[in-house]
């Protein structure tokens, strides 16, 4: 059978992940599948995405900085994505039409759930930043049914133009908004998802906002305890997990969208895990 062409598309690219997960789900299900790595130019991700599509590709994953840009180039979004603002999945639909999803928000919620035994429901949650990557995942989250979700973010702007975002959407999870400093009671789970890390930064929390029981989760990956998951250690957390779980499972996500097939996950996982 001749493969079908899939790919990811960013900038940079080559330090993505995702063509070997794809590589290892294609192995893992025998679906004939190959999976590259696209650079698309910075102002022309369109024309990249025009041209893949052309060429007769059946999927893309959409990875930094083109994930908004993507969302806005679809011609129909899935509710998730919608919620989203950013989409990391297209492909045309049976009608040939662009479709825009977002299986990050799916992929974080998995790997909490499945793969860490976490409870979300009822589960007070302090979550970390205001950007893209925040937004991405707040629809899945709230759809678990949390107690609440306090938004602490350096821009509290930022912070209060999600809580109006999703309040439709919240239902009677209580959400809020505020600045680092300001948390100072135990968390259920916290969720990192700013990219202070990136600068070598901390966010300034107090260490009273982790208890021995506290879930810590960075959605950052890496080889190493994350900057943010060494300095929960530091504050007594003995619960920490980085992101490559939800890596995987929003892979997974795509997957399952473009070939009707869900690959097995935990084996991926450990794969990369001893890279
Ligand atoms: P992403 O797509 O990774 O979410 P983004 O939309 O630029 O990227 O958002 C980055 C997030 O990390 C924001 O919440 C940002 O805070 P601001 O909204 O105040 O900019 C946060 N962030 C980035 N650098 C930070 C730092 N050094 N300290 C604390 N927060 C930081």
């Amino acid at each position: 059978m001749t493969n079908e062409l899939y790919a990811v598309v960013g900038n940079p690219i080559s330090h993505s992940k995702s063509p070997r997960i794809h590589s290892l789900f294609a192995s893992e299900t025998g679906e004939p599948v190959e999976y590259t790595a696209i650079q698309a130019p910075l102002d022309n991700f369109a024309g990249a995405v025009k041209q893949f599509f052309d060429r007769g590709g059946k999927g893309l994953n959409v990875t930094v900085p083109f994930k908004e840009e993507a969302w806005q180039l679809a011609d129909r979004r899935t509710e998730r994505a919608e919620n989203a603002g950013a989409a990391n999945t297209l492909y045309l639909d049976e009608d040939g039409r662009l479709t825009a999803d977002n299986t990050d928000g799916c992929g974080i919620v998995r790997d909490l759930v499945s793969n860490h035994g976490v409870a979300l429901k009822a589960a007070r949650i302090l979550v970390l930043g205001a950007g893209g990557a925040v937004r991405g995942v707040l629809g899945p989250i709230l759809a678990e049914h949390p107690a609440s979700i306090t938004i602490a973010n350096r821009t509290v702007a930022k912070a209060d133009a999600l809580v109006d975002l999703f309040t439709p959407v919240a239902g009677e999870t209580a959400l809020s908004a505020c600045g680092f400093e300001q948390p100072s009671e135990p968390y259920d789970l916290i969720i990192n998802g700013t990219s202070a890390s990136l600068q070598g930064d901390l966010p300034p929390l107090s260490p009273k906002v982790i208890a021995k029981k506290t879930v810590v989760y960075d959605m950052m990956y890496s080889l190493q305890t994350t900057t943010f998951n060494q300095w929960a250690l530091e504050q007594g957390a003995q619960i920490v997990h980085d992101g490559l779980g939800m890596l995987v499972e929003q892979a997974a996500e795509s997957f399952r969208i473009w070939r009707g097939i869900s690959p097995a996950t935990r084996p991926v996982i450990e794969e990369l895990r001893n890279d």
